[in-house]
């Protein structure tokens, strides 16, 4: 049996981490300004998380969500802890786009309407709502075309209120900090202004932390600079720090009832036991701190370098934009100076380290960014 073909590859086999490093099977170590795609949280291999995921495997790995498992309460309390949403309720699931799927049901159910607003540039996963919320038609398939959408302008509070004026709208989805349309931080005037207007005309706002979330901008979540809640928050990548997970934080005007929501894999005890070691080091070593310390550093320094066109972003969540592909510049950074970075379009490099990215492991990036950008 082949694989099914969909993912154009580098020759490149990774099969061991620590920290911000990861090691080819021929030997090579890179820099890890990547994270997996924005899923390493704590860094790879923490010992703290390993531990944890080790016992619970041999203590238990699964059991169903028809008994109880304490597990899922514990995590609840420390992620509403952390957070700062312990008023609010958890519901957990596999991946990010379950968890929009989720969020998006969850809001029709609540106000019955059936209309949706995204925004340009969005991305919300693959599953059937959350590929229609996506503005990209190229992944959506005839099936998912149900779902009646209108994606608007970011931080066009105008364009929002006549959509929601029209009264059919059900909710509201906006990343925390859009990641694949190239790391475009929302004003906070236009998530205030989001807020405001969904309560006025009876629509939820679902803030997709998946990306910008637990701490990668700086804050918990990238929504807290406005200073505002959302009635549902999606959560996925760095929750288990590699361990599948996703999570829907559900404000408590919503009232759940049995069999309205559920999953067979979700909440199960080893992903529970990863999530757990995740906010128990986050907590231990200030990562949020330290995420918002050396993003800050890394934002002041790229702004001095010449040749780039913009440097948007919070926190560990940085874009970085040229006039042309930067294609081959990322080629050199993998290749030559053996540093993972992500990108979003074809002409902005994106950088989701581990939030544990060190000052020296900062200024060793630059130093090698500059090498690449001067040859
Ligand atoms: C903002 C955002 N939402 C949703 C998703 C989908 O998450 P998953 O791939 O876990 O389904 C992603 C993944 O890249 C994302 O960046």
């Amino acid at each position: 049996m082949q694989l099914f073909d969909v993912y154009p590859l580098f020759n490149i086999e990774i099969v061991k981490g620590k920290g911000c490093h990861v090691w080819d099977k021929e030997g090579n170590e890179y820099l890890d300004l990547y994270g997996g795609h924005a899923v390493i949280s704590v860094g790879h291999s923490h010992p703290v998380y390993v531990k944890a995921i080790t016992e619970q495997v041999n203590r238990l790995g699964f059991y169903s969500n028809s008994v109880i498992n304490s597990l899922q309460q514990e995590l609840a309390d420390k992620l509403g802890k952390a957070s700062g949403y312990d008023d609010y309720s958890l519901f957990l699931i596999n991946s990010g786009a379950e968890a929009n799927e989720n969020a998006l049901k969850l809001a029709s159910f609540h106000n019955g309407k059936k209309r949706v607003i995204a925004f340009k540039h969005s991305f919300h996963g693959r599953t059937s709502a959350a590929v229609r919320v996506t503005d990209n038609p190229k992944i959506i398939a005839p099936i998912n075309e149900g779902l009646e959408v209108c994606y608007l302008p970011l931080n066009d509070a105008n364009a929002v209120e006549i959509e929601l004026k029209k009264g059919d709208v059900s909710s509201v989805i906006i990343e925390g900090i859009q990641g694949v349309g190239g790391i475009q931080v929302p004003k906070d005037q236009f998530m205030r202004d989001l807020r405001s207007l969904c309560t006025k005309y009876d629509a939820c706002l679902i803030i997709d932390e998946i990306q910008s979330g637990y701490g990668r901008s700086g804050k918990f979540f990238a929504h807290q600079y406005a200073d505002i809640r959302a009635d549902l928050i999606t959560v996925a990548k760095g929750i288990g720090n590699g361990f599948p997970m996703g999570g829907l934080i559900i404000s408590p005007m919503f009232k759940p009832v049995y069999g309205m929501l559920g999953t067979t894999f979700g909440g199960n005890h080893l992903a529970c036991a990863a999530a757990m070691a995740v906010l128990d080091i986050m907590n231990q070593e200030h990562l949020i701190d330290n995420a918002a310390k050396i993003g800050n550093y890394l934002l002041e320094q790229l702004h001095t370098i010449p040749g780039i066109k913009e440097v948007r972003g919070r926190g560990l969540m940085i874009g970085i934009e040229f006039e042309d592909s930067i294609k081959e510049m990322r080629n050199k950074l993998l290749f030559e100076e053996k540093v993972f970075t992500g990108i979003a379009g074809t002409n902005t490099i994106r950088l989701l380290p581990p939030l544990c990215l060190s000052s020296n492991e900062a200024k060793d990036f630059l130093i090698r960014f500059k090498k690449v950008l001067k040859a």
